[in-house]
């Protein structure tokens, strides 16, 4: 896919981009390799992926050079008192010297306490409730945004942005006295089943460019079930994973497929033009069928979008 998405800060990136979430070890490896290898020039992924030290060895043995590669990660809850420490400790697992992209993962801070003893801040603190030990007594996103805003001029990042943030969420941060600048990026969860019609018009219309993670529909691509969408690619003679790239692009949606197997990693990257009445006919299709959420659905300190 050659589509490329221009950002609020000038820079471009490509429509398309490698999930990692859920890639571990040699397959993280293995799986940015190949993309690199194959035409991929955006690799999206995190702290708490645990795969930082994999995805980055991939991106340096890859040969392709750096300054060509998009590469995005993010800032878990419980360092979002300190995303400066929190992104000198990604590159330095990913041995680069600057990412393009750095967004707060969840509009929620993580209780860093449990961490602070052994220094691993890469978990999610829980309390004896089984709840999250959630951080918004003396802390919230707000704080970290202005904190997050001095971090282009460190040149460790190119853009600064958000994940996982609501409308409402959003209206807080532009709003709030400490602001001065417009997230880049939203990454959320965003496929067939939750098209995010009014997140991505709002996101729109503030110059800030969506992502979608989850396109498929997470582990098992449950979306490529979807009668619609085998229907539909079976009309277009395509696999339905490029039906539903293809209507991420053609909206205007950065889309991350995740795939550690090569076949589907080389084959991702095909887009086509789809007609509008079939955009339109995929962006209803929760109308009929109910949105379906898989990433922390019920859990409700996560649970930001009500
Ligand atoms: P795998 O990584 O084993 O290849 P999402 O991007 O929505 O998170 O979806 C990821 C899931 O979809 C993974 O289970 C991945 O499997 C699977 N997947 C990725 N690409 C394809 C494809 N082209 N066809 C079928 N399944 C796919």
């Amino acid at each position: 896919c050659e589509t490329r998405v221009k950002l609020n800060t000038g820079a471009e990136l490509p429509a398309v981009g490698l999930g990692t979430w859920q890639s571990l070890e040699n397959d993280a490896y293995k799986a940015v390799l190949t993309a690199l290898k194959t035409g991929y020039r955006h690799i999206d992924g995190a702290a708490i992926y645990c795969n930082e030290g994999e995805v980055g060895k991939a991106i340096r043995d890859s040969g392709v050079p750096r300054n060509e590669i998009f590469v995005t990660t993010k800032l878990w809850g419980t360092q979002q008192r300190t995303p400066q420490l929190a992104l000198e400790q990604s590159l330095e697992r990913l041995g680069l010297d600057y990412v393009d992209l750095y967004l707060i993962h969840w509009p929620i801070p993580l209780n860093p306490a449990q961490c602070e003893e052994s220094g691993n801040y890469l978990t999610f603190p829980g309390l004896p409730n089984g709840k999250r030990d959630v951080d918004l007594d003396t802390w919230n996103f707000v704080k970290t945004w202005e904190l997050m805003q001095e971090l282009p001029a460190t040149g460790k990042c190119k853009a600064v942005g958000v994940s996982n943030f609501s409308i409402n969420n959003i209206k807080e941060l532009l709003s709030s006295p400490g602001n001065k600048l417009v997230p880049a990026v939203n990454q959320i969860e965003l496929h067939p089943l939750l098209p995010q019609v009014e997140l991505v018009n709002f996101c729109k219309e503030k110059g800030i460019v969506v992502e979608a993670y989850s396109p498929l529909g997470g582990t098992g691509a449950a979306i490529l079930k979807e009668p619609l969408v085998e229907e539909l690619a079976k009309k277009y003679n395509i696999p339905a994973a490029n039906l539903v790239v293809s209507w991420d692009v053609q909206r205007g949606v950065v889309v991350l497929p995740k795939s550690v197997t090569e076949s589907r990693i080389i084959s991702n990257l095909q887009t086509l033009t789809l007609a509008p009445e079939d955009v339109e006919k995929i962006t209803n299709l929760s109308k009929e069928k109910g949105e379906k959420r898989t990433c922390a659905p019920d859990f409700s300190p996560f649970n930001t979008f009500a």
